[in-house]
């Protein structure tokens, strides 16, 4: 008889599980399908199609311009090549923050056309009867807190949020909130660490960190920053796991002078 590796699905049971037992969630984010297919062979347990999609691969200024059919059109490129990952798609701006109807039909729209498994929407009591909305109807829910880029224009910056007593006593409640309404997780991004670990103590649900130090149930970063592809962006919470940057530039270099040089094709590479 073969010997068989047996992978098993990740499932929103998987993280609580892991979560219960002391061990790390690992999740980074793609937009397409070739990534896609690397995370899930080297056993990446959630992949995120995050709405970074707009600054990293479109080149926008902020998240704020990613739409609908974007996240849908990137997830369904993902979701070719995934199955046993639990794949998240972000709710995009104006995409959940009117009422908890309309949040309800966008959602299950993402879930519906693109294959995702769950969707990801930023902020914190004021949408809680959204995420019930979607919870009550079967749509898992993860929540995002701290730094929430959709709402960059009220923060100023990108900078380390709930400093203040009061703003860290406000992400309690609504990390407490968050739980209560359904999540099934909570991103905690750019917080103090020591904040990022009071909540995951208190929440019987899993935090995933981004910038919130290594007391949460997971990490999360955004793949082509930490590949060191992402050129433009480079704080200090991104650990740079390559510099493939560097080696891009270096390949399509040297391409360009074998062209020029009548060094590319060769006989070999001509038939
Ligand atoms: O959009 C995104 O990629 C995200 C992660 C950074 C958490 O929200």
């Amino acid at each position: 008889m073969s010997k068989q590796t047996i992978i098993k699905k990740t499932t929103i049971k998987t993280l609580q599980k892991m979560k219960k037992n002391g061990e790390k969630i690992t999740a980074l984010t793609a937009y397409d399908s070739l990534f896609a297919g690397y995370l899930e062979e080297v056993g990446i347990d959630v992949v995120l199609v995050g709405d970074s999609v707009g600054m990293v691969y479109a080149g926008q200024e902020t998240t704020i311009p990613v739409t609908i059919d974007d996240i849908i059109y990137h997830t369904k490129a993902v979701k070719r090549s995934v199955k046993n990952v639990l794949l998240v798609a972000d709710m995009p701006f104006m995409s959940f923050q009117l009422n908890p109807e309309d949040t309800l039909k966008n959602a299950g729209k993402i879930l519906k056309e693109s294959g995702a498994e769950s969707v990801k929407m930023e902020g914190g009591k004021e949408i809680i009867e959204s995420i019930s909305r979607c919870v009550n109807a079967g749509i898992p829910v993860m929540g995002h807190l701290g730094l929430t880029p959709q709402s960059i224009h009220k923060f100023g910056s990108y900078k380390v949020q709930a400093k203040s007593k009061k703003a860290k006593e406000k992400i309690i409640d609504d990390a407490i909130s968050l739980q209560k309404a359904g999540c099934y997780a909570i991103v905690l991004e750019k917080i103090p660490a020591l904040l990022a670990k009071e909540i995951s103590e208190l929440l019987d649900i899993p935090t995933i960190g981004i910038g919130a130090g290594k007391f949460t149930d997971g990490q999360i970063l955004v793949t082509y920053d930490m590949l060191g592809m992402f050129e433009k962006f480079n704080p200090k919470f991104v650990r740079r796991y390559g510099e493939l940057a560097n080696e891009i530039k270096k390949s399509i270099g040297q391409y360009i002078k074998d062209v020029k040089d009548n060094n590319f094709p060769s006989e070999e590479e001509s038939y």
